[in-house]
């Protein structure tokens, strides 16, 4: 183990962007679990497999290839060889993500894929059970979170900016109800554990949340 840094904390909280600067600061990777979780998605969703059919899911975890590679710096997935970054970032990907993540093979066979890269080097990983269950011995733990309604006018104002048409409504719902998914499930759900350090953006900038982890490392 060699002392990776692991930032967990609900959707929209501004997790990946933090976790960027971080590892660009330190000079060292970053890995996106989440990004994980929806390429098995995207599996699922190419096989005809229900997000929501546990004893699909575990069969299909155990034949898929699921694969990360670094491309120029940036992360891309792979199932079975195949490039799937394109299709990872749409609102149905992120509920299934949000569902085929409640399946205790599905989350076994990641998270096992997750420790073997902090195993062979020092990383900052972002997710929902990385300072929990993935790498609980690092001392270097951060949950960051941020209200949902402060995430709504992030995630909102991000896709304004893309030219996409966005409802706040629409928004808020969806990030309640992968809020409610990701932390009630009962398998490894999201918490923030005693030892991990709670960094609430609502308040606060990049820059801010960013030198607050920094600070500790
Ligand atoms: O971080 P994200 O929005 O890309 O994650 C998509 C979903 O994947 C999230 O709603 C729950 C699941 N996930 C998880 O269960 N554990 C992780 N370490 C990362 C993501």
């Amino acid at each position: 183990m060699k002392q990776s840094i692991g930032i967990d904390g609900p959707a929209g909280a501004g997790k990946s962007t933090i976790a960027k600067r971080i590892a660009s600061a330190l000079g060292i990777p970053y890995l996106d679990t989440g990004a994980m979780y929806r390429a098995v998605a995207v599996a699922a969703k190419r096989r005809g497999v229900s997000f929501t059919d546990e004893d699909a899911l575990t069969h299909l975890v155990g034949v898929v290839d699921v694969e990360v590679r670094y491309e120029n710096g940036a992360q891309h997935m792979l199932i079975d060889g195949e490039d799937v970054t394109g299709e990872l970032r749409t609102e149905e990907i992120s509920q299934g993500a949000s569902l085929v993540s409640r399946v205790p093979a599905v989350r076994d066979r990641l998270s096992d894929l997750q420790r073997e890269v902090a195993h062979r080097e020092r990383v900052v990983m972002d997710g929902r059970d990385i300072c929990t269950n993935v790498i609980p011995d690092t001392p270097y733990k951060f949950f960051v979170t941020a209200s949902a309604e402060e995430r709504a006018n992030r995630r909102m104002k991000q896709l304004v900016e893309q030219g996409q048409s966005a409802h706040y409504d629409t928004i808020l719902a969806d990030i309640i109800r992968r809020d409610k998914q990701d932390s009630e499930r009962a398998y490894k759900p999201l918490y923030c554990g005693d030892d991990t350090k709670k960094i609430d953006t609502t308040n606060l900038t990049i820059e801010e949340a960013v030198e607050a982890i920094l600070s500790e490392v």
